[in-house]
């Protein structure tokens, strides 16, 4: 199993640029499904979850074929596609639970295994399925797998979410496109992935309407060859204004449309950070004295990203006092703590609260990650701390961040990958 040696404390300084959103690209991609026209997806994140998609869609029967840079694809759909999702693809990826809204819309039927908990918690898909039944869709559990059939076409209606939540919404979304008549969503997770999935979907000519929270889908017959682009990633970019801050670094951070992480940007402000900004580029230079805050709290967007949560704990052991940050939205999500306590952090984990000292100086030692965020943030405390640390079982890093140790060798830390 690869790990990284990292050298620290680093301080960074340079120009980076964001990758493509791998929590965009994933449900762009099971949406491809809906289509008998060629698509062609462009800008992609060379990661492995992508990788586990495109295998997924291929098991189904989608020829795929990818551009020499590996960033394009143009998926053709066979005229009779499989609807099994297996679980040994499935379990390696939640994600894949994704394909079940488009294969019931577009082929009335599908055996989809039922994904088990993961690191940040039991991780339920109650909501998806509900949603989908109210759409049509008749199923049953048996041996661990989503057994999934509808009479004909799915037939729109009114859901409201009792919860809000990415993943049922981008499934809803996606199956509604196809279904007769007019659907209203409400309750909506309204991430920029989910923005980024409809303005996909409506490109190709499905009939996708935003009012705040809530989505109308007037459904259409068949969708339409077309070309799209992937948007930025947002957590990455907040992961590398977050390394700017730790040691007073210095980056310009290209590629990204600064508004999709306006509310990361504003608390980094608070902390002490400078920013600037342009349509597509964010100047960051960290503070000399990092403040803390009292009382950090992850949302839905537009509220601070859980997938920034461990990577923001890391900078609040760096701030001068004592913060919190409670973690609404996943149950587990605390699971580098016990890692940055080895590393000195003094945290104190109370229900969904982290009580956080500040003041620390890390010392390095070896660390071992747990979730893909997890990682990052074990990373960037391995760069301020004092020594050589390594950070063991990266596969979780490289499900989901592009190139990240040759783009942090670039702004100046030392990093190395043990095979
Ligand atoms: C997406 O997961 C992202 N994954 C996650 O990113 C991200 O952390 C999360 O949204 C929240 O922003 C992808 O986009 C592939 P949810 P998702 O449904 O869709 C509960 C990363 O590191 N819930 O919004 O699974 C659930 O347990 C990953 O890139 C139910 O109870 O998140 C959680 O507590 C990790 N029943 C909450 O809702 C359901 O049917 C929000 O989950 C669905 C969700």
């Amino acid at each position: 199993m690869d790990k990284f040696l990292i050298e620290g404390p680093c301080k960074i300084k340079g120009k980076v640029s964001v990758e493509p959103s791998k929590n965009s690209s994933l449900p762009i991609l099971a949406a491809t499904l809906l289509f008998d026209k060629p698509v062609i997806i462009k800008n992609l994140p060379k990661v492995k979850d992508i990788n586990t998609m495109i295998t997924l869609l291929q098991s189904l029967g989608s020829k795929v074929t990818f551009s020499k840079d590996k960033r394009n694809v143009e998926i053709i759909n066979k005229k009779k596609m499989k609807t099994f999702a297996s679980y040994s693809i499935v379990k390696k990826m939640r994600g894949s639970f994704l394909v079940l809204g488009p294969l019931i819309a577009k082929y009335y039927n599908s055996k989809c295994s039922l994904p088990g908990g993961c690191n940040l918690g039991a991780r339920p898909v109650n909501y998806h399925l509900q949603a989908l039944k109210k759409l049509g869709m008749n199923y049953h559990l048996k041996d661990g797998y989503i057994l999934a059939k509808s009479k004909g076409k799915l037939k729109g209606t009114t859901i409201n979410f009792p919860k809000i939540s990415v993943g049922a919404t981008e499934n809803t979304i996606i199956a509604a496109s196809l279904a007769k008549g007019k659907t209203t969503l409400k309750n909506c997770a309204i991430e920029p992935e989910i923005k980024d999935l409809t303005n996909f979907l409506n490109l190709a000519g499905a009939k996708i309407r935003w009012s705040g929270r809530t989505c109308n889908i007037i459904g259409v017959n068949s969708l339409k060859e077309t070309k799209y682009s992937v948007m930025a990633d947002r957590i990455m970019a907040g992961t590398f204004c977050i390394a700017a801050c730790l040691n007073k670094g210095d980056l310009e951070i290209q590629n990204v449309n600064p508004k999709i992480i306006s509310t990361e940007l504003n608390l980094l402000k608070k902390i002490g950070a400078s920013i600037k900004t342009t349509d597509n580029k964010i100047f960051i230079k960290g503070p000399k004295k990092i403040k803390s805050i009292k009382n950090i709290k992850t949302k839905e967007f537009p509220g601070i990203a859980t997938d920034l949560q461990s990577q923001l704990m890391v900078l609040m052991c760096k701030a001068h006092g004592k913060s919190t940050i409670t973690e609404n939205i996943f149950e587990n999500r605390f699971m580098h703590v016990a890692e940055l306590r080895r590393l000195g952090a003094k945290i104190t984990i109370k229900n969904n609260k982290a009580l956080i000292e500040g003041n620390t100086l890390f010392k390095a030692c070896p660390l071992m990650s747990s979730d893909l965020r997890a990682s990052i943030a074990l990373v960037l405390a391995a760069m301020t701390a004092e020594g050589v640390s390594q950070v063991d079982r990266i596969y979780h890093l490289d499900r989901g961040a592009e190139n990240f140790e040759n783009k942090l060798k670039k702004i100046g830390v030392k990093i190395k990958r043990l095979k």
